[in-house]
């Protein structure tokens, strides 16, 4: 049965981050033509492992073997002359350079001795052909979405003659047709004889390319099993400890006053003509493609992109283009996509990023003393309703994992209250167990009498929270689908 040979192997691997033994004595390994997944909760230590196999990290004992023979890798320049090559979940892209340079980082082709700019721009322009990505070779990093960055990340790193690829987590932000020829090209890989070792926490992708799963959990080795034969709540079940009977909650509607109403709203950031009004105790969602405007909308309505027409009114009030301080203090909380360069102030611990919005309101004592004691209370208690582990809380956020960080950006916005919350893609990259524990702060938010409006490209998870759902398309909103009539075809069949 399992006659291919193995690529790559470590033997009780190990890595000692101050604090935290992120990976405890792991035993794992890789054969040629299989895409074998590592799946855990946030945390478990998926990452740690990826950043030791790819040469990003060393580790502090145990070894690494390819094809039988001990390797150390001095960086992740060095595992790529091994033939590892690996697309990291952090991006490591030059903003200020162009995707082609970007591409080319490390060999770019020269001729006498001189940078040859036609040849760096023919090959960008080879390899995102091939993988059918439509981005422009020219325009510098800076300037791309995420979805953009993650495809150009994607084809950074397959454009090498790699065996063993890895994939951290690589579909956060791609649409489907994106996430279909990624697929197709790692079943290209496979019969190439390649390895693939794949992070994901998404089940219905996991079923689709899965060879293998490893389950880690603290850092240590579960199990591994074959993913032909594993059903997706025994793996749910190996990840966390426990069983979990029902991912989405059912949540009352009781449909109150008016919170939000926008009339024929435009941005320069591409949203056209949108309508829509958002009411107390119901969850309001907006699906649409990655980059068919959904964001850009509660952008422009919280303030961050500018608005140059129509109106908008929250809590009565006419507050068109108000500035993201205003639409804090009248009510708003928005958790942006983006938590790298919008939610979180990664050099702060987590317990700072969580009461930050706090500082200037509740936290302020007299004669400029702060309320300490609050405001530990206060995070401590936000960081149990995301499920963050108190241990997690005097970290920098820069050293907690990526789902961890997720977490504590929700949690910023469960200090205080807000007669509106927006989430966009508020599960991006979170473990199962911990995307039911935030439905359910969804859940109580919304039947606490707030507003909730969930902008999400994931569909099941606006299918089955949503009261109400606007489907947006170029920008424009094409739809609204109502109770019994949110079903998957209806939603689909706006967005085309
Ligand atoms: N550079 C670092 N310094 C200190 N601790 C770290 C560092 N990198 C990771 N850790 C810690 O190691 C542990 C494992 O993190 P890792 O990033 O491997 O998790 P993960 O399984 O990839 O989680 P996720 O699904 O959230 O991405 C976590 O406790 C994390 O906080
Ligand atoms: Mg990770």
């Amino acid at each position: 049965m399992h006659a291919d040979p193995v690529l790559l192997e470590t033997v009780a691997l190990s890595k000692q981050y101050p604090g935290v033994l992120a990976l405890d004595a792991v035993d794992f390994d890789l054969r040629a033509g299989e895409v074998h997944v590592l799946f855990g909760e946030n945390g478990a230590g998926k990452s740690t492992l990826i950043a030791l196999l790819a040469g990003a990290a060393t580790p502090s004992s145990g070894a690494i073997r390819m094809h039988g023979v001990r390797v150390q890798f001095a960086s992740v320049h060095d595992a790529r002359r091994h033939g590892i090559s690996a697309v990291f979940q952090e991006f490591s892209l030059v903003p200020t350079l162009s995707v082609a340079q970007n591409l080319g980082l490390g060999d770019e082709p020269s001729r006498r001795g001189l940078l040859d700019c036609a040849a760096l721009n023919a090959r960008a322009r080879t390899v995102l052909a091939e993988l059918d990505f439509d981005i422009d070779c020219a325009e510098p990093v800076s300037g791309l979405t995420r979805a953009q960055q993650q495809m150009l990340e994607i084809a950074k790193g397959l454009h090498r003659n790699a065996s063993v690829l890895i994939f951290d987590e690589p579909t956060a932000s791609l649409t489907d047709k994106e996430t279909q020829r990624l697929f197709a090209l790692i079943a290209q890989l496979k019969a190439q004889r390649a390895g693939i070792v794949y992070i994901s926490h998404r089940m219905q992708e996991i079923a689709q390319i899965a060879d293998r799963v490893t389950v880690l959990r603290d850092g240590k080795k579960i199990t591994t099993v074959d993913a032909r034969t594993v059903r997706t709540d025994e793996l749910i079940e190996l990840m966390s400890g426990r069983a979990i009977a029902q991912i989405y909650p059912d949540i009352a509607h009781r449909p109150g006053d008016t919170v939000l109403e926008v009339t024929g709203l435009a941005s320069p950031n591409g949203v056209r003509n949108a309508s829509l009004s958002v009411r107390r105790g119901e969850v309001v969602g907006i699906a649409g493609l990655v980059g068919c405007g959904k964001s850009g909308l509660f952008r422009a309505i919280y303030g961050l992109d500018r608005v140059s027409a129509g109106q908008v009114r929250f809590q009565g009030r006419l507050c068109t283009g108000a500035s993201v301080r205003e639409m804090l203090r009248a009510g708003l909380f928005y958790l942006p996509a983006d938590r790298k360069s919008e939610g979180l102030v990664p050099g702060f611990s987590a317990h700072a990023n969580i009461t930050l919005p706090l500082l200037s309101g509740p936290l302020r004592g007299c004669g400029g003393w702060l309320r300490q004691r609050l405001g530990r209370h206060l995070s401590v208690q936000a960081a149990q309703q995301v499920a963050l582990a108190p241990r997690n809380l005097d970290k920098s956020v820069a050293l907690l994992s990526g789902g961890n960080q997720q977490k504590v950006l929700f949690a910023k916005g469960l200090t205080r209250a807000a007669a509106l919350y927006v989430f966009d893609e508020p599960t991006v990259g979170v473990d199962a167990g911990t995307r039911s524990a935030l439905y359910r702060v969804i859940q109580t938010l919304c039947e606490g009498g707030a507003a909730v409006v969930v902008v999400s490209s994931d569909l099941p998870e606006v299918l089955h929270l949503s009261h109400r759902v606007y489907v947006m398309r170029q920008g424009e909103i094409a739809g609204e689908l109502c109770g019994d009539a949110i079903d998957e075809s209806a939603v689909l069949g706006l967005f085309f």
